[in-house]
């Protein structure tokens, strides 16, 4: 299958800290893809160049066979690369549907379609009842929401979802969970961040485990279960018996 997104070699540094090095993986389209490891481990850095924020020192970042590390995240955004934020960056003294708004503006230039679409994600995510809200008052479940709903306005064809269910209740991750897959069978291209992984495993049908900045190892939910390396490093010993 033809990749969506291919990470070719990517590696960063700030100061002495190699956040990334030499990461190298694809996403085929319409997989959810997982991608784990400790704290520290690069994760969110590595969203970061593919988003255009930050620009690898060495390799590339290709969606649909065309560069886009390096173009900054306006320029992503418009290639049809979406994210959320790990800590959540909403406005607060702006309305939930305005904050939807900022992303809708991303494909709509006149306000009467951004606000048509806007309204139209926000009720895709179950927030549509909050739109008239300012921010600052949605419960942390809807915050998380909130995330979501900005980055689908841009209409991306891969989002990147940063510890999106982090933090959450039982109850409120599976709704989570139950988002992801209705975006996912809207036909976007998911890669997930998250450390639960009774939530991460069942969702993606591969994960990349990332530790020190490195790829450890690629596989299926089965494989990395039972990988050593990924046990040693990350899982710990309640998987060394699985
Ligand atoms: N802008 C930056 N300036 C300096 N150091 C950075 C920057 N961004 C990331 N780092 C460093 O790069 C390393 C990887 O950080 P990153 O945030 O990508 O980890 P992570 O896997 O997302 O961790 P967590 O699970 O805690 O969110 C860390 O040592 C971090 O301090
Ligand atoms: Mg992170």
């Amino acid at each position: 299958m033809a990749a969506l997104l291919r990470v070719d070699c990517v590696s960063k540094s700030f100061g002495g800290v190699a956040a990334n090095v030499d990461v190298s993986f694809e996403v085929a389209a319409g997989e959810i893809l997982g991608l784990i490891g400790p704290n520290g481990a690069g994760k969110t850095s590595l969203f970061n160049a593919i988003a255009g924020e930050v620009t690898p020192d060495r390799g590339e970042i290709r969606l649909v066979g065309e560069r886009i590390s390096g173009l900054g995240p306006v320029t992503c955004a418009e290639r049809g690369i979406g994210r959320t934020f790990q800590v959540v960056r909403s406005f607060d003294s702006m309305t939930v549907l305005e904050n939807v708004m900022v992303g809708a503006y991303a494909r709509h230039r006149r306000t009467a379609p951004a606000m048509k679409a806007a309204m139209e994600t926000l009720d895709f995510c179950g927030l549509a009842s909050r739109a008239d809200r300012p921010a600052y008052n949605l419960s942390p479940p809807e915050k998380r929401r909130l995330e979501v709903a900005r980055a689908l306005a841009t209409k991306p064809r891969l989002l990147l979802l940063d510890e999106m269910l982090t933090g959450l209740t039982p109850t409120e991750a599976q709704s989570g969970v139950q988002l992801i897959r209705d975006v996912q069978a809207q036909g976007v291209t998911i890669i997930m961040v998250e450390h639960v992984m009774e939530i991460v495993l069942p969702l993606v049908s591969r994960a990349v485990v990332l530790n020190l900045g490195r790829v450890l190892t690629i596989g299926s939910p089965e494989e990395i279960v039972r990988n050593p390396d990924v046990i040693r490093a990350y899982l710990g010993d309640r998987y060394a018996a699985a």
